[in-house]
Parts: structure tokens; C-alpha cells; sequence
């Protein structure tokens, strides 16, 4: 169904050309829902920016818009503000009718994008035999989210995880280990080498003291390069190894993806410089074959090259991100890509989208976009650490936000003098837990830095994971203690008279505008203050107005405001990557 604001977009438009000529067909209505009441419920700023144009006062056009405006069973007469805004104040018999129609619809009248088109969103993506760190963290949250809101939105959506499996790291580690435990380079079965990231400390160790074990290490790379069956077998077992490690923070988070790491696009990297070299883009620049950028300068003002080879002939990260826009583009058929990563990649990925267009690898058709994202930092704003000064495992990180989050609801059930059984507690602990750190980073703008605190991010107060989670626990609550089920509630006779009903229903009829809005903008904090709001409104509601108590038509009027309000709580959430809890 179309939404409130698009219908009065629509309306706008239709009045300005009855009012002024077809001319005026394609100019931008701007209208927008407001945040206070004095200006009705969407304003229309059209009038304003016309005045130049038409050599008219704002008002008079204002008052020629409204002359021709066709929206008797929507608004309320319009009204002229200020210099000259018009302002809407929906009928409360048409918010009931579109309250009808959301009720019935099980995508509460959400209607999905057509034709389906292919998104690819590469996310998480941490480095193998490296720690995966709160960057890894923050990609992983928030790629997720935007996948979900895509697959919601209808499209046909690949979640990539470009893991780094490969490169000179290998050729070091493999070489300490044919030292320190050779068996790993035989054994056919899958080894536990332990902890990677010691290994990994104690062989950069070994590499930065030793220029003998240099030498051995980058002929490590040639061999496993070549494909030698025994290095083959060690890199294999030490992908294993964090992949294991990962996908244990994958399985907390519940994050589904598809491992694509960088070794898959190995073949291709060959033949990506030679169509460089082809299309006359490349350049030597002492050794290393690059291309030169425009609009990247250094200090001086000199241009800056892409390498994508380098001098010893090794190829890198961007010509591993062209041989994968390439494949994306010709094999996976992506109508647009998208990037999660911190926001220190931006330039990176600005010349690697450069230099394939130049390239004719990535056609206009095709949509590339970075989506940056901010530092987290502690709670003293540095770089998050633990108490010992080490940089936090992010699998202690969350299992300390559920340990919190169990204490917490320990505390709670005793000062409510409730006892519930363990398998309760430690389901609610998980997700509220979970929910909580999602919650915290989803709900800031991912492009700036975001503080990390349990306190915060668990209090069952202001905008987070707890207070909302308990916003969907109350229409629940409602309809276990009247014996009521929401799928059966008619919606033929709704009525809204109270303010607060009115207000949650207004708001509740914004979700489509939202979700359309981080389709866009591909900014889940967006989503988060809608939730957020409107969890306020329910319990503005909630307090205000009966609900069981209430005679009829209200009391079915209530119930649907409720049931409405708990699915759209729903589903925002589980948009978010966010289960809800029938109790809490
Ligand atoms: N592995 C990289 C890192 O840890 C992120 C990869 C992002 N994706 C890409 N196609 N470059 O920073």
C-alpha cells in the first residue's frame, strides 16, 4: 500500500499542475512528516522554493496549491504557516482505514521492490591466522542488518565474506610451522594448531629477527603460489583454524554468510593487469605497476598510483578487489555492491572503483558503494581494551555482555519477587545480551565513533536493545492475561479518538517511509530511532488508555494498535538481526 507521506506527495504534485501548467510535473512537492504537532502532520515546503520561479509570494502559491488540492477524505482543510508552508493534519477516519489495511497485511503493508534486482553486500570479512577484531565486529553487525533490510525490500541479496586468506602471511606462518611443528605439513587430518594468533606473533617474531627465515617465507609464497601440495595443506589447515574461531562468533550472532575469501579470485589477477596493460592504464613507478588516479594527490600535490603489482611481481588487496568487482559483475550478475568496512578503506575503495570504470571492469549500470563506519572506542574514549591493556577477544566481549545481562535480570526477578526456571534466565540473558551490543552500534550513525559500555547498552531505559525488547513484551502481556489472539481481531470498526492513539497510530503508519529511507541511505541508526519512538508512544498508550478494560469499538481499536505495534516491533527488530522475547 502506499504510504501516507507518497499519497500526499502525490496529491501535492497533481495540485501544482493544476494550479501552474505541466511544467511543473517533475518538481519535488517536499513534503515531510513533522515532529511537533503546531505544524499538522507532514508540511509541504513546495510554495517556499517556487517563489523565484513563479515571481509569487509563497503564500499566494501556497493558497493556489491548496485551492486545487483533492484530499477532502485525508486531511484536514490545509492550513498556510509562517511564510508560507502548508501544513496536513490527517483525518482520524483515514488513519483508521490505513490502520485497517497494515493490520491485514502480514508485510504490514510493506510492498516489495520490482523488478528483483542482485545486491551483493561484502561484510565481516577478518583476516585468517589474525585476531577478528571490533572493526571485523562492527562490519559483521552492520552488514548484516542491511542485508536483511534488503532481503526484506525484495532483493535478491548474496552476503559475501571476502575473508583475507591470502598473501605474504602465509608464506611466514607456513615457514614457522615446517620449524616448530612439521607434522602439520603432512598429516591428512585436520590439526589443532592452537592458538593463531600466537602463532602468528611468535613467527612475526621469527620473520623480523631473521633475514635467512625472510628468505625462506617469501619462497614459501612462491611454492604455495604454485600450488605445492604440502603448503597447500598447512594453509588449508590454518584456514580451518579460524574459520572454526569465526563461525563460533558468527553462530552467537546468528550471521549467515558465504565465504568468498581473496585466494578465490587468485586465478584471475593475472589477466586483470594484462586488460590494464591492454587498455594502456598502467604505469611503472619504481618497480611496482600502478595506475595513476585523479583527484588522489599526496602532500606535495603529486598524483598517487593503485599499485596492483608490485615490484617482486606479487599482487595485492586492490587488484584482488578488481578481480572480484569483475567477477561480481560478469559471473554473479550484481546490479550493485555494497562495502561494509571502517571508514580508514574509503580511499582504497574510491581508486579501486575508479580504475574499474576506467577499466571498463565495473559498467555505469552497475551500483558500487562503500559504507564507512566509525572506531569503538571504551568508555574512556580510546581504542576498546581490557582491564590487562590487551585488545579485547571479541568472544569474551559478548560473553560478558550476557554474563552482565544475566546479572542484571537476577537482580530484577528478586526485586519482583519472581522465580523463574534456568533454561528462562539464560534464554532472556542471550538475548538481551546479544541484542544489546548490536543494539548499541546499530542505533549510533555508523560514520562516527560509537563509545562501548555494558551500563549503557543494558539499561531498560533510554534508546536500547532492553527497552525496546520490553516495549514488545507488554502488548504480548495483554494478550495472554485477555486470552486473545491478534490474527482474529476484526479491523472493520476502528476508531481512534485519544491523542495518544492517534499519535501511535500516526507513527506506526511512518514504517514504510523508514524502511524505504535505510533502503536508500543504508543507515540502520534510522530504523533504530523509529523503533525507538515508537516504543515511547506505545507505553504513552499504554498508560494512558485501557486496553481491556475498554468498551467496544475502543476496546478492539486497542487491540489492534497493540498487535500492530508488537509486529511492527517485530520485525524492525529481527530487521536489526534482532530476536524479540514472548517474556522478560
Ligand atoms: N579483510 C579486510 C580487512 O580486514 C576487509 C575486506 C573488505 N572487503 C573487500 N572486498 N575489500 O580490513
Amino acid at each position: 500500500m502506499k504510504s501516507l507521506l507518497l499519497t500526499l506527495q502525490a496529491a501535492v504534485s497533481e495540485a501544482l499542475v493544476a494550479a501552474f501548467g505541466d511544467e511543473l510535473a517533475d518538481t519535488d512537492p517536499l513534503v515531510a512528516a513533522t515532529n511537533n504537532p503546531k505544524f499538522g502532520d507532514y508540511q509541504a515546503n513546495v510554495a517556499l522554493s517556487l517563489s523565484k520561479k513563479l515571481k509569487m509570494s509563497p503564500r499566494a502559491i501556497a493558497e493556489k496549491i491548496i485551492a486545487h488540492l483533492q484530499i477532502d477524505s485525508i486531511s484536514e482543510t490545509p492550513q498556510i504557516a509562517g511564510p508560507g508552508f502548508i501544513n496536513f493534519t490527517i483525518k482520524p477516519s483515514y488513519l483508521a482505514s490505513l490502520l485497517g489495511e497494515v493490520q491485514q497485511s502480514d508485510r504490514l503493508g510493506i510492498e516489495q521492490v520490482e523488478p528483483i534486482k542482485k545486491v551483493i553486500v561484502d561484510f565481516s570479512s577478518p583476516n585468517i591466522a589474525k585476531e577478528m577484531h571490533v572493526g571485523h565486529l562492527r562490519s559483521t553487525i552492520i552488514g548484516d542488518s542491511i542485508a536483511r533490510v534488503l532481503e526484506f525490500c525484495g532483493y535478491d541479496v548474496l552476503r559475501l565474506n571476502h575473508v583475507g586468506d591470502w598473501g605474504t602471511q602465509f608464506g611466514m606462518l607456513i615457514a614457522y610451522l615446517r620449524e616448530v611443528y612439521p607434522e602439520a605439513l603432512t598429516t591428512a587430518d585436520a590439526l589443532d594448531i592452537g592458538d593463531l594468533v600466537t602463532l602468528y606473533k611468535k613467527a612475526k617474531v621469527r620473520f623480523d629477527e631473521d633475514a635467512e627465515f625472510q628468505d625462506t617465507a617469501r619462497n614459501e609464497v612462491v611454492k604455495l603460489q604454485e600450488g605445492a601440495t604440502d603448503s597447500r595443506h598447512t594453509w588449508k589447515l590454518l584456514c580451518e583454524q579460524s574459520r572454526r574461531e569465526f563461525q563460533a562468533i558468527y553462530d552467537l550472532l546468528d550471521i549467515e554468510l558465504t565465504e568468498r575469501g581473496e585466494s578465490f579470485y587468485n586465478p584471475f589477477l593475472e589477466n586483470i593487469v594484462r586488460e590494464l596493460d591492454k587498455q594502456e592504464l598502467l604505469e611503472k613507478d619504481a618497480g611496482a605497476k600502478c595506475v595513476f588516479l585523479e583527484g588522489f594527490t599526496n602532500k606535495d600535490g603529486e598524483p598517487l598510483p593503485l599499485i596492483v603489482q608490485k615490484s617482486d611481481g606479487g599482487f595485492n588487496y586492490a587488484t584482488t578487489d578488481l578481480a572480484a568487482i569483475n567477477y561480481r559483475v560478469k559471473e554473479d550478475h550484481a546490479n550493485k555492491i555494497i562495502y561494509v568496512t571502517d571508514a580508514g578503506q574509503a580511499n582504497h575503495f574510491a581508486a579501486v572503483f575508479q580504475v574499474a570504470k576506467k577499466a571498463n571492469i565495473l559498467p555505469e549500470s552497475v551500483k558500487v558503494v562503500h559504507v564507512p563506519f566509525g572506531l569503538v572506542l571504551g568508555e574512556d574514549g580510546k581504542r576498546i581494551k581490557t582491564r590487562s591493556g590487551e585488545t579485547f577477544k571479541l568472544k569474551d566481549l559478548l560473553d560478558d555482555a550476557v554474563k552482565q545481562a544475566r546479572k542484571d535480570l537476577e537482580n530484577r526477578l528478586e526485586e519482583e519477587k519472581r522465580t523463574e526456571t534456568e533454561e528462562f534466565i539464560q534464554n532472556a540473558a542471550q538475548v538481551v545480551g546479544i541484542s544489546a551490543v548490536k543494539y548499541a552500534d546499530l542505533s549510533q550513525n555508523r560514520t562516527s565513533d560509537y563509545k562501548f559500555s555494558y551500563d549503557k547498552m543494558l539499561s531498560l531505559k533510554g534508546n536500547t536493545a532492553p527497552y525496546l525488547l520490553y516495549a514488545y513484551v507488554r502488548p504480548q502481556g495483554v494478550s495472554r492475561k485477555g486470552n486473545i489472539d491478534y490474527s482474529q481481531l476484526s479491523s472493520e470498526n476502528i476508531v481512534l479518538a485519544e491523542e495518544s492513539e492517534l499519535t501511535l497510530a500516526k507513527h506506526l503508519l511512518q514504517l514504510t517511509d523508514v524502511i524505504k529511507e535505510v533502503e536508500q541511505d543504508l543507515l540502520p541508526n534510522r530504523l533504530c530511532q523509529y523503533l525507538f519512538e515508537l516504543s515511547q508512544k506505545f507505553n504513552q498508550f499504554y498508560d494512558r488508555c485501557d486496553i481491556l478494560k475498554a468498551e467496544e469499538p475502543q476496546r478492539t481499536s486497542r487491540l489492534i494498535l497493540s498487535d500492530v505495534t508488537a509486529r511492527t516491533l517485530k520485525l524492525g527488530l529481527s530487521l536489526l538481526g534482532i530476536p524479540v522475547l514472548e517474556r522478560m
